[in-house]
């Protein structure tokens, strides 16, 4: 990227003198000359391209097995095509590899990367470093009391750095590591910066399931503190083009390992000595999940007071992640839940008519079963209403696409709350500042 930006310079450069050859530099270029030298800061690699070590051996098994062959005949053109666009394939591979070098170089320097994990895109930092995590805090603008999950590789990191591990947790962790799970765990003192767990002494640890994130960590020979990698009050990143959007000029550099999988973060818990386990944010592992393996799964009360049911009248919902509004597009958000999908349908119709006679710009977000309800209305797919994974993925991008086209009016259908539906329905009611239209 910062080739670009010099190429770009440079011809810059080329036409100024062609053009225009005595004109003066004032204060307002060299603001406007530093604004741009400021962007080029963040450093761009493309490393989709990664192919873990496990799949490597396979595809080098796979590519010698096919070479061979082709020697053995002339009539394998077909796999002598794939075997060399396989070899093909390398170089791109070689540059993903570089890219994450030079990402966890920056990270032990103490700067920042966002990275792709399975769930959303992260802004990491070195989590033993309070000047590092302090650059996480300024880049996204996020109030400092708002503890940040801290990134593992393998669970030998955690010597040291949590004080106890009790049996739920090593239950959770057998079944769901690497995976959306965060654990909030007894932190030893001075471990980590303070920074990270914003004065608590419980410290919030998952070990992500996505190649780049666990080769970034593992080359870094850093514990990465990560919050997802949006401005504070933007829907988090699934795409590193939205990390782009919120955080250039103002991080190290972002690492685009493209779309990340599940779309929403993972679920953050506390683990009981007593084998219960209590959800204090829904996530990609759902309750039924975690049901399975623990005595007993509750929601922390704080985060039932905030959930369907309660209207924007509702008192403020007291747990730290729920006291901030989140995902807000600009746009007024409101969700509509009712008996049936036709009534819905039927209501949200007539509001939208309503807000638009009164100048507003509309649109709603609705399942595939239902779009053919809202034609000539500008809709946004949750995916299909019986696989809620799809809901999930699109939630936060259909959100930025709400403020991308300048939409002033939303409505939402409810999520159904089973399965990954209640991490959708309390990210889209945290979106709606808790407005929920129940017919
Ligand atoms: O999927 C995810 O968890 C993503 C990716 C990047 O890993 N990360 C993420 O981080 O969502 P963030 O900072 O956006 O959300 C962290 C949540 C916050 O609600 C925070 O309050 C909670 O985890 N948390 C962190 N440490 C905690 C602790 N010690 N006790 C209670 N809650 C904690
Ligand atoms: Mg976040």
């Amino acid at each position: 990227m910062s080739d670009k930006l010099n190429q770009m310079q440079d011809v810059d450069g080329e036409l100024a003198r062609k053009e225009k050859p005595e004109r003066e530099v004032n204060e307002q270029q060299i603001h406007t000359f530093k604004q741009v030298l400021g962007a080029s800061h963040t450093k761009w690699w493309d490393v989709r391209g990664f192919v873990p070590e496990t799949d490597m051996a396979t595809t080098a098994k796979r590519v010698s097995a096919s070479l061979k062959e082709a020697d053995a005949t002339v009539a394998v053109h077909e796999t002598e095509v794939d075997a060399f666009s396989e070899i093909g394939d390398e170089s791109v591979r070689i540059m993903a590899e570089k890219g994450i070098r030079e990402a966890a170089v920056l990270l032990r320097a103490g700067e920042t990367v966002a990275f792709p994990t399975e769930t959303v895109y992260g802004l990491g930092a070195d989590a033993r470093s309070t000047k590092a995590v302090e650059a996480v805090f300024a880049a996204k603008g996020r109030p400092s009391d708002n503890p940040l999950i801290v990134h593992i590789s393998d669970p030998v990191q955690l010597n040291g750095m949590v004080a106890k591990i009790n049996d739920t947790a090593r239950v959770l962790m057998d079944a769901f590591w690497p995976g959306p799970l965060t654990l909030v765990l007894p932190a030893v003192p001075q471990a980590l910066s303070p920074r990270v767990t914003a004065g608590l002494d419980t410290v919030g640890v998952r070990m992500p399931d996505h190649p780049i994130a666990l080769r970034l960590i593992t080359e870094s020979g850093c514990p990465l503190a990560a919050p997802s990698a949006n401005r504070s009050g933007r829907p988090s990143p699934t795409l590193a083009q939205h990390v782009q959007e919120d955080l250039e000029g103002r991080i190290g550099g972002i690492l685009d390992g493209g779309p990340t999988g599940v779309g929403l973060e993972s679920t953050v818990v506390q683990a009981g000595d007593d084998g219960t386990v209590t959800i204090l944010r829904p996530g990609g592992v759902t309750a039924e999940q975690l049901a399975a393996v623990a005595r007993a799964v509750t929601l922390d009360p704080a985060l039932a007071a905030a959930s369907p049911g309660e209207d924007a009248n509702s008192p403020a919902p007291r747990s730290p992640g729920m006291k901030y509004t989140h995902y807000a597009p600009r746009g007024r958000l409101s969700v509509v839940q009712g008996p049936s999908p036709a009534g819905v349908a039927g209501w949200i119709r007539a509001a939208l008519a309503e807000a638009r006679a009164r100048g507003e710009r509309t649109a709603v977000l609705a399942f595939d079963e239902h779009a053919a309800s809202y034609a000539g209305e500008r809709v946004y797919s949750l995916g299909k209403r019986d696989a809620l994974h799809e809901a999930a993925q699109r939630l936060y991008g259909v959100l930025r696409r709400c403020d991308e086209d300048g939409v002033t009016y939303i409505l939402s259908e409810a999520c159904p709350s089973s399965g990954l539906g209640d991490a959708v329905m309390n990210r889209l009611l945290k979106a709606a500042g808790h407005r929920i239209i129940r017919l």
